[in-house]
């Protein structure tokens, strides 16, 4: 899950240092345990400086290093074979030190690694690091010795490694130039004026790279400053146009706010008017337009129209994802069968890949994913296509490799998601969702679901980014709460001075009765039940506090015995107007929380609700609101208080919100 990168230039002086790093920082969401940098000193010779830590390490390892040159390499970790530390770090070369003929970054994982490394072993070969990646170093310098020049000395090395790899090579005494490849990893060249670049992801060189293109599994590119040669790993030229890079440094920036998780929970409202612009289309009867989906399907030879397929073809739904995409497919999942009639069945893209799923043609799968570039992800939907299955793929980055795999799909449009916690790519896939089962049913089956239904589906979705205005405006409530949270006697310091500086209207006295929390439930019924399970993998990932989410109904069977007078209960109430009854067994699963005294805390939708009612003669602590909405749509904005409530309690308890231990936005590796 590295983020690795390559700049070949012209740059003034010391500017090549602050073009990686910058890169380097760009990409930190990628891993961030450990760093390095490697360039081609006046004398042709390789200089490798890495150190653990994060990419702020690095820079301040290099001060008073002069980076001059015009040809670079550098990396940002996510360990995965060795722990992270400065000899496992990245660059690794062939040789120590002076001696190295080329230096290498890579991400992705060898799979045969060690048997590789005893053969070379055997040969007298020798390593210094526990990780996968020297053997490919080693591999390419052996090459390299026998005489071959560097792009053949690689495609030896392919021809030998199996496993997932993007690498980028700089080769000793160099002229100007960089050799990536890439094979099961990310990899996307950037043009510039006068420089290129090659990097795991766009945003890397967003600003200086004007045009860009993604290589496909197995190619590579030899990069000059002004030139690239791109071919197959066979030697194959492939001409492939760049296009646009359409990605300004503001959709990439902060934009004032302390953490990039907090200013893409409060853009929700605006970035989600771009999931649906012009993807709902008004009238009598509505329709929607998802103009990535392609019109034609080829099955078996046999080309069809989409309408012929979803209509006399179609057997089942097969909807995989990770994570937090999976909870949106969850969500997807009971949209699809409620409003289709179709079995829908959801499953980790981790166990679809070794698991028995029946699939067919006649089976569509749906794949989800922010990034577009979990390797779970792209394997399952390999998978699925080997088998025959129509691949139809909902993710956020244009361009990405599942968007390339998929038959056809949807993008979210909600622009670069960076904080590692995933919040608007969450709400805009729901929203995706939403349209995707509404066309389906234009598409399959119109009768099924009577004109007034849909427009009511669709005038509720165009409502949305009003509605999360609203709740977005409502923030402090959840900062409150969030206190409640923190509040022990290790965190209060802390937690006074936040609110001093974040100015929360607050009863001192109110709060101090409170104790802290170690667990969390959070429960719900229906829709509610996945967006709970949502609210809980907020707060374990960024928080380190331990969180369940748990269908409200099935608390009784098991997870009840938790519940105690320090354990906070966050429970998602659906709106009393639209099913009386799951209201009222929810309304019965609060009042069996408060009489074991567990610390209730509400999100409910205003409407029919009754206030007096949800509070439970006083058991409930806090209520957070919601405007009302469809039942199907409630996660959307139950999630904004969700994932303020996780981001607030991480920022009392000062944990790394953007980068989380152990975690990395774009999980490349199975
Ligand atoms: C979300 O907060 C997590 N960091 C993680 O579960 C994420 O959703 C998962 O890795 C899937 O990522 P994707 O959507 O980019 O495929
Ligand atoms: N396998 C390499 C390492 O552990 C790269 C890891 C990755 O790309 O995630 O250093």
């Amino acid at each position: 899950m590295c983020g690795i990168i390559g700049f070949v230039g012209n740059p003034g002086s010391d500017q090549l240092r602050r073009i990686l790093i910058g890169g380097l920082e760009r990409m930190e969401y990628r891993g961030y345990d450990s760093a390095g940098m490697a360039w081609l000193e006046e004398d042709g010779c390789i200089r490798v400086v890495k150190t653990q830590g994060k990419v702020a390490d690095l820079d301040r390892a290099l001060n008073g290093i002069p980076v001059k040159g015009c040809v670079g390499i550098a990396h940002t970790r996510w360990a995965t074979h060795g722990p992270p530390s400065d000899i496992n770090a990245h660059p690794h070369t062939d040789q120590p030190n002076r001696m190295a003929q080329i230096a290498l970054v890579h991400n992705g994982i060898i799979d045969n690694a060690s048997v590789l490394r005893e053969r070379l072993r055997q040969e007298g070969r020798e390593f210094v690091s526990e990780t996968d990646t020297e053997v490919l170093a080693v591999l390419i310098g052996k090459f390299l010795e026998h005489g071959d020049d560097l792009v053949t000395a690689i495609q030896r090395t392919h021809a030998l490694v199996k496993g997932a790899y993007a690498i980028v090579v700089l080769l000793k005494r160099g002229t100007g130039q960089l050799v990536a490849a890439c094979h099961g990893s990310p990899l996307v060249v950037g043009v510039g004026e006068g420089c290129t670049f090659v990097a795991s992801d766009r945003l890397a060189f967003v600003g200086t790279a004007k045009k860009t293109l993604f290589l496909e599994d197995d190619e590579m590119v030899i990069l000059t400053a002004d030139s690239y040669d791109h071919r197959t790993l066979a030697n194959q030229q492939v001409e492939r146009e760049l296009v646009e890079l359409r990605i300004s440094l503001d959709a990439i920036a902060k934009g004032g706010q302390k953490h990039f998780m907090l200013k893409e929970i409060l853009e929700q409202p605006t970035v989600i008017t771009n999931t649906l612009t012009g993807r709902v289309i008004d009238g009598p009867e509505p329709r929607v337009h998802l103009g990535g989906l392609r019109t034609k399907i080829e099955i078996g030879g046999r080309s069809m129209t989409i309408g012929d397929f979803l209509q006399n073809h179609l057997e089942r739904v097969v909807i995989t994802a990770c994570g937090t995409s999976w909870h949106a497919g969850l969500i997807g999942e009971r949209m699809l069968e409620a409003l289709l009639g179709l079995p829908v069945k959801v499953v980790y893209a981790s166990e679809f890949i070794t698991g028995f799923t029946p699939i067919n043609n006649r089976t569509l799968v749906i794949t989800i994913s922010q990034s577009g570039e979990t390797k779970d992800t792209i394997e399952a939907a390999r998978k699925a296509k080997r088998q025959g299955a129509i691949v139809w793929n909902i993710s956020n980055v244009v361009g990405s490799t599942l968007s390339r795999v998929a038959d056809s799909g949807v993008y979210l449009h909600v622009g670069p998601e960076i904080g590692v916690a995933s919040t608007k790519a969450f709400t805009a896939q729901i929203v995706a969702l939403a349209l995707f089962t509404l066309k389906l049913v234009e598409l399959r089956n119109p009768a099924w679901v009577t004109d007034t239904r849909r427009q009511e589906i669709a005038n509720a979705l165009l409502a949305l980014p009003a509605q999360m205005e609203r709740v977005v405006a409502d923030a402090k409530h959840a900062r409150d709460i969030a206190f409640q949270f923190a509040c022990r006697s290790r965190w209060l310091c802390r937690c006074f001075k936040y609110l001093a500086q974040s100015r929360t209207p607050r009863s001192v006295s109110w709060l101090m009765r409170l104790i802290g929390a170690s667990n969390a439930l959070y429960l719900g019924r229906g829709y509610n039940f996945h967006a709970a399970l949502e609210g809980a993998l907020k707060l374990k990932e960024i928080s380190y506090v331990h969180a369940d989410g748990y269908a409200a109904g099935e608390m009784k069977h098991g997870s009840i015995a938790l519940i105690d007078k320090r354990m906070p209960v966050v429970v998602i109430v659906p709106e009393k107007g639209e099913d009386e009854e799951t209201y009222a067994r929810v309304i019965s699963n609060i009042e069996e929380v408060a009489a074991r005294k567990g610390r209730v805390i509400l999100i409910a939708s205003e409407g029919d609700s009754n206030p007096e009612e949800l509070r439970c003669g006083g058991k409930v602590e806090r209520i957070l609101w919601i405007p009302k909405t469809l039942a199907m749509l409630t996660p959307v904005l139950a999630s904004i208080h969700l994932q303020l409530l996780a981001y607030h309690i991480a920022e009392m308890r000062g944990c790394p919100i953007d980068q989380p231990r152990n975690l990395a936005k774009s999980v490349t590796v199975e």
